[in-house]
């Protein structure tokens, strides 16, 4: 069996020795921080971000020794039999959604009855219960709630939903020992929850899929296993993103945009410095996507607007938008370091939650369900008791 304590142990040494290098603002930080490495200022991040994994990983060995086994380590795949799902079932669901359904019943294959949590439509719990088992489906949004029980009596499975919010006081009622409790891309807090009533109540079996680590009710993540909370890294909502920040799916144009968009948000960040007399950072909300394809101009009186900034009429923008690329290069640099340790801090997170499962008495395997091309996040923890 696997030491997930070593691992988790050893990679939050190895994170805490290299905190300078992930735990800082990108878009707040003016001077290079790492002069060992300068030299990387003189490669344009195009360069930088086509740098082969071998090159990257020598360079890793000479200035962070220990890093690199960590910085794309896979995760074994889970996988299982596939089960006879009716091709039926995928209508209305988009195909990547239909095969990472396929991909998780076949990996986890439950034999107790269900309980799905945060189940949305409860496309995977209508896929378990089309297997004869009963499921039982926790949302809080009625509209899915009610959609996901007209699917049910329309193709007559025992797929019955509870309209409840996953983190009230009394949320825990609907967690029981003799069940197998599943969570497909639950976020942050709601996952989290789950597994401590999951614990709480000695469920049989859980298998979970977690997302978006950012979505948590303190400013702090509290870690769940006693050896995370020993070695606490403090991590702020600004680290706990850092694990999403990866594109595997985005596109050409979706890449293009999105680097726009950051250059025109530090062109405006430069502007509103010198409106406001002020040089702080200044966070502007999300803005349509649309803004983006027009003129700095644009955006810039929306965002002014927002601020409740008086933008002058005659102002020239120009050189803000030239400072503004300026900086986005430096931006891109900074983030190059920050993204080598994307992967690491997920991991840490993952082996978090299983240290927490294994310290309750959980067998538990630590995989992934499907290929990345499917979703990026494509984490399995597998924990099971007895013979469940
Ligand atoms: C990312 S979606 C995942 C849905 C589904 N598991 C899937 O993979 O398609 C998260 C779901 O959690 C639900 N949710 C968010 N907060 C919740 C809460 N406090 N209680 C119950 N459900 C919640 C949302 O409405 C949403 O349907």
């Amino acid at each position: 069996m696997q030491d997930f304590h070593a691992q988790l142990r050893t990679l939050g040494e190895l994170l805490l020795a290299y905190q300078a290098d992930w735990r800082f603002l990108p878009f707040d930080t003016q001077h290079w921080p790492w002069p060992e490495l300068a030299f990387l200022q003189d490669k344009t991040p195009d360069e930088l971000e086509a740098m082969e994994q071998a090159a990257l990983h020598a360079l890793l060995d000479r200035h962070r020794p220990g890093l690199s086994p960590w910085h794309a380590k896979a995760l074994p795949r889970i996988s299982g039999p596939a089960l006879a799902l009716p091709e039926r079932l995928a209508v209305g669901m988009g195909g990547r959604k239909w095969q990472q359904i396929q991909d998780f019943s076949a990996a986890v294959a439950p034999r107790l009855p269900v309980l799905e949590w945060c189940a949305g439509k409860g496309h995977l719990g209508r896929a378990l219960a089309s297997q004869g088992l009963t499921v039982q489906a926790l949302e809080w949004q009625q509209s899915l709630c009610d959609q996901g029980q007209d699917l049910a009596r329309q193709w007559q499975l025992d797929h019955q939903f509870v309209c409840a919010d996953a983190l009230a006081p009394d949320s825990g009622r609907w967690v029981k020992a003799q069940q197998h409790a599943v969570a497909l891309h639950a976020c942050g807090d709601l996952h989290s929850q789950l597994l401590v009533h999951a614990v709480k109540a000695g469920t049989q079996a859980i298998s979970l899929s977690p997302c978006c680590y950012h979505l948590i009710a303190g400013d702090r993540y509290q870690p769940l296993s006693a050896l995370g909370r020993q070695l606490d890294l403090g991590l702020t909502r600004f680290d706990l993103r850092l694990p999403l920040q990866e594109l595997v799916t985005g596109g050409d144009r979706a890449e293009r945009l999105r680097h726009k968009e950051l250059g025109y948000r530090l062109a405006f960040d430069s502007l509103q410095r010198q409106l406001r007399g002020d040089d702080s950072y200044l966070p502007v909300p999300n803005a349509p996507k649309s803004l983006f394809s027009g003129d700095f101009a644009s955006f810039a009186h929306w965002a002014a607007e927002k601020k409740g900034l008086a933008l002058p009429a005659k102002m020239a923008l120009e050189p803000f938008l030239a400072e503004g690329l300026r900086r986005h290069q430096k931006v891109r640099r900074l983030d190059w370091v920050r993204h080598w340790y994307r992967r690491p801090l997920e991991l840490w997170l993952l082996l978090d939650r299983v240290c927490y499962l294994v310290d309750a008495g959980y067998q538990v395997r630590l995989g992934s369900f499907t290929d990345k091309a499917q979703t990026p996040r494509n984490a399995l923890i597998d924990a099971r008791k007895g013979d469940a």
